[in-house]
């Protein structure tokens, strides 16, 4: 079986490496105790060693607000640690699949966003993913996957994402409500959907660039009613607030995307958010 080294060991590279097998790959996931991607070295080192056919490179600083706060840290990890290791991808010869953002946007759209679309991020975060992917970008067999609103599970430490924190609250308090913006648009996206639309578009991407999220659109809020309904709580629990001003970090209103590409359309389809949210939120045992 073809190697694949997959960067981070959260939601999404978790997902990557559940369904590694089931798409002919032999996985290895490496967390940060394993490889932290701003040594340049022990990157380099690692990759030569195990001579993959396929990094998944997916460890990120992806605390919107830490890295608003932290920008050096953030363009560390989600600038120079990808240089690292698309050079280290390089020199073995293997593909690169980049796991980056809807925040590379401004928001400032009344459509969904396309590849094609040109960036502008209005935060660190964004910014900082961006310039990942112009490294990636120059790498003739690097590939950039943009996605949003991850959610999954990932083992052994807990996730963080907004419908853990969303059921951690409406399950602490029964009575309290809790405000959620209804003026930030978006896709979600469950890791595992992710994971199967990124593998089955492995074989021949038809782009560099590509936009998989599950499928679906909704405001913050209209997300956390949905999810309040499929755990049973009431709905009416979730209140529909206009962005606080002003902003500490500034987010994109709209950053739903789109794919300009032939057939994704349909793969994204096959994927509904809803189904997504009710296999994270409510398994069937
Ligand atoms: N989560 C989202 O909503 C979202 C949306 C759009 C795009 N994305 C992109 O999708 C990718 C996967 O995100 P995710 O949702 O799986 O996030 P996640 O659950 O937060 O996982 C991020 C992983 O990166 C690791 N990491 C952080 N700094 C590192 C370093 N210096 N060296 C090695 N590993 C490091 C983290 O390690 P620790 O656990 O030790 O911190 C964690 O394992 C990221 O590239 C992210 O930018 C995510």
């Amino acid at each position: 079986m073809p190697k694949a080294l997959i960067t981070g060991s959260g939601m999404v590279a978790c997902a990557l490496q559940a369904q590694a097998s089931a798409h002919g790959y032999a996985a290895v996931l490496l967390p940060r105790s394993r490889l932290d991607v701003t040594d340049a070295d022990g990157v380099r080192e690692l990759i030569a060693a195990e001579q993959p056919e396929l990094v998944l490179h997916t460890a990120a600083l992806t605390r919107v607000n830490y890295c608003q706060e932290h920008p050096d840290e953030a363009y560390a990890v989600n600038r120079d640690g990808t240089a690292n290791v698309v050079a280290a991808a390089r020199l073995s010869g293997a593909a690169l699949v980049y796991f980056s953002t809807d925040y590379v946007f401004n928001g400032d759209n009344d459509r969904p966003w396309l590849e094609s679309d040109p960036p502008a991020p209005l935060n660190t975060y964004g910014a900082s993913k961006l310039a990942g992917e112009q490294h990636v970008v120059e790498y003739e067999r690097g590939y950039i996957v943009r996605t949003s609103g991850v959610f999954g599970s990932r083992a052994p430490e807990p996730e963080r994402n907004f419908f853990q924190a969303i059921a951690a609250r409406l399950r602490a308090d029964e009575t309290a409500s809790i405000d959620v913006v209804c003026d930030q648009f978006t896709a979600i996206t469950y890791a595992q959907h992710l994971a199967e639309m990124v593998y089955a578009v492995l074989a021949s991407p038809p782009a560099r660039c590509l936009h998989l999220t599950s499928a679906g659109s909704d405001h913050w809020a209209g997300w956390a009613h949905l999810a309040a309904g499929i755990l049973g709580a009431d709905p009416a629990r979730i209140r529909d607030i206009a962005t606080p001003l002003p902003e500490s970090t500034p987010r994109p209103r709209n950053s739903v995307l789109g794919s300009a590409y032939k057939g994704m359309e349909q793969l994204i389809a096959a994927h509904p958010a809803r189904q997504g949210l009710a296999d994270y939120l409510a398994p069937v045992p």
